[in-house]
């Protein structure tokens, strides 16, 4: 028998990750949502992987806009993922942001950013899995943000 999910929650919550800004550009604008279900899937071809929950808007609007960048926060940018994660309209005010090649929104200040296009979509449960082809990053100095046990560190 499966475990419940609130185990599930704990125990995955003692792998400890990077925190990203997930963002998407589609017709009607511009979206983002906070994401640590993130993987490099594969180098040849290269290839990465959100998990997205179906009940999110960010859900629907990869899928309109068939792109996203993923934007991995520094340290002192727990404010931002701390905006990002509640659920409804995103406030994008006071971010110094740009753009790559797809349009998907570029956080000019995180530590590296990956800009992808939606190349497959796996399905898993109550969230399906977006696969990107990365076109366009970049690395830059700085320390990440990390959650761990359901807390910042
Ligand atoms: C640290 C952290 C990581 C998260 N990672 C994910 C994730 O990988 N996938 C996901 O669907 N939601 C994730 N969430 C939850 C979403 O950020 C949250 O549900 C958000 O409100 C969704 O907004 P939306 O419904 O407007 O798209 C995470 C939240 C936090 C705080």
């Amino acid at each position: 028998m499966a475990i419940d999910s609130m185990l599930q929650r704990q125990v995955m919550g003692r792998f400890a990750t990077g925190v990203t800004l997930l963002t998407t550009r589609f017709d009607e604008g511009v979206l983002g949502m906070t994401a640590n279900a993130v993987m490099s899937l594969s180098l040849e071809p290269p290839l990465v992987v959100v998990s997205v929950d179906k009940k999110n808007s960010m859900h629907e609007c990869v899928m309109r806009g068939k792109c996203f960048a993923l934007n991995m926060l520094r340290a002192d940018q727990e404010e931002i993922s701390r905006r990002f994660a509640i659920s409804g309209p995103k406030d994008f005010s006071g971010l110094r942001l740009t753009a790559a090649e797809t349009g998907a929104p570029i956080l000019v200040d995180a530590i590296a950013y990956v800009d992808c296009k939606l190349v497959e979509i796996l399905p898993g449960g109550d969230h399906d899995m977006f696969v990107g082809e990365p076109i366009a990053g970049e690395v830059r100095e700085g320390e990440p943000l990390i959650f761990f046990g359901g807390e910042y560190r």
